[in-house]
C-alpha cells in the first residue's frame, strides 16, 4: 500500500535493533513510501542487533551514535546531510532504556545514578538531537520530528518505574522544542503514545505479558502493533500532517479513553 507519501524526503531513523523494533517497521515503511534515510543506533547495539540487514534492505547507510553524546549526534546530523545530499525532513527518536528496570528495582528503591542514565538515554537524548539539529540548521522547513512515548507519563504503572518519569520529560521536550522549531523553521515535533508492543525494550518490563493482555482486552480495537505505529509515523512525517505539532498522540486502539471493558469485567467475575 505504498503511496509515495515520503517521495523525495530525507530522514534519520534511530532505534532499530531487530525486526521487532518499532523503528525497524518505520524504516521499512519509509523506504516503501519513497524516502531516503540514515539509520543510527548506539555502537554496542549494532553488535547485538541486526541493523546491517535492515540497511541492506532499505539501501541506507548506518551512522553509529550514542544518543546521550552531543558530539556523536553532531556527527550523525552532519554525516546524514552529506550522505543524503541535503537538509533532513524527518527524524525518528525511538530510544528507551532504564538500568533500574533491567535490574528489577522498584520505584522506592531506585539507584539514582541509573535513574539519571534512564533520563539521559530515554528523554534528554531527544532534547540533544533537536539541539544539534537546530545548531547545524539541519532541518528542512516543514520538517517533522517524532518521539515514542507511553501512557505511563500520565497514569501510574507501578512496574514502569523511572521510565514513567523519563516519558513525562520526553513529552515535555516535544512541547518545548515544538514551539521553538515551529517558530523558527515551521518544523513540527510530536510524541506518539504507543500500545504495549512486543519488542526488546517492551518485554524487559516486569509483568509485560500481563499488561499487554490487559491493554488488549481494554482497547476496543485491540493493541496497536508495531506496523500500525509505523504507519502513524509515516503520516506524521508526510505533508498530510503539516499543522499537527506539540502533541502527545495516543496510538492505542482506544485504550486511553476506555474506563473498563466487557472483557475485563468478565475476567474479574471469574
Ligand atoms: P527496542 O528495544 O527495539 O528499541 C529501543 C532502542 O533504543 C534500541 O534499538 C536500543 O539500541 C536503543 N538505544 C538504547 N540506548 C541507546 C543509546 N544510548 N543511544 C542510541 N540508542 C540507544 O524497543 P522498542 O519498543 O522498539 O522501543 C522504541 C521506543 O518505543 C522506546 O522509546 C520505547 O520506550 C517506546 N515504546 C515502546 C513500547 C513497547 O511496549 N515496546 C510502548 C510505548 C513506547
Amino acid at each position: 500500500m505504498a503511496n509515495n507519501l515520503l517521495a523525495g524526503k530525507r530522514g534519520i531513523i534511530s532505534g532499530a535493533l531487530d525486526e521487532n523494533s518499532i523503528a525497524w517497521h518505520v524504516a521499512q515503511r519509509a523506504h516503501e513510501e519513497g524516502a531516503t534515510f540514515t539509520l543510527t543506533n548506539a555502537p554496542i547495539a549494532m553488535r547485538m542487533g541486526k541493523i546491517n540487514e535492515l540497511a541492506e534492505k532499505t539501501g541506507s547507510e548506518i551512522i553509529p551514535a550514542d544518543a546521550t553524546s552531543v558530539e556523536e549526534l553532531e556527527n550523525l546530523f552532519s554525516k546524514s546531510q552529506e550522505v543524503l545530499g541535503g537538509k533532513i525532513d524527518f527524524v525518528l527518536h525511538s530510544i528507551g532504556m532504564s538500568p533500574n528496570i533491567r535490574k528489577g528495582r522498584s520505584y522506592g528503591e531506585l539507584n539514582y545514578d541509573w535513574f539519571q542514565k534512564s533520563l539521559d538515554v530515554s528523554a534528554l537524548s531527544f532534547h540533544k538531537m533537536m539541539h544539534v539539529a537546530e545548531k547545524q540548521d539541519a532541518l528542512s522547513e516543514w520538517g517533522s520530528v517524532v518521539g515514542l512515548s507511553y501512557i505511563a507519563a500520565q497514569r501510574t504503572y507501578p512496574f514502569y518505574t523511572d521510565m514513567a518519569d523519563a516519558k513525562a520529560v520526553l513529552e515535555s521536550i516535544a512541547r518545548g522544542y515544538g514551539y521553538r522549531l515551529g517558530k523558527s523553521k515551521k518544523v513540527r515535533v510530536n510524541t506518539i503514545s504507543q500500545s504495549p508492543t512486543k519488542t526488546t525494550a517492551g518485554s524487559g518490563i516486569g509483568g509485560f505479558d500481563s499488561f499487554f493482555d490487559f491493554a488488549d482486552k481494554m482497547s476496543p480495537l485491540g493493541n496497536a502493533l508495531a506496523g500500525d505505529c509505523a504507519n502513524y509515523c509515516i503520516f506524521l512525517f508526510s505533508d498530510l500532517s503539516r499543522m499537527i505539532t506539540m502533541q502527545n498522540l495516543y496510538h492505542d486502539g482506544g485504550y486511553s479513553m476506555t474506563g473498563i471493558s466487557e472483557e475485563i469485567i468478565e475476567q474479574m467475575g471469574k
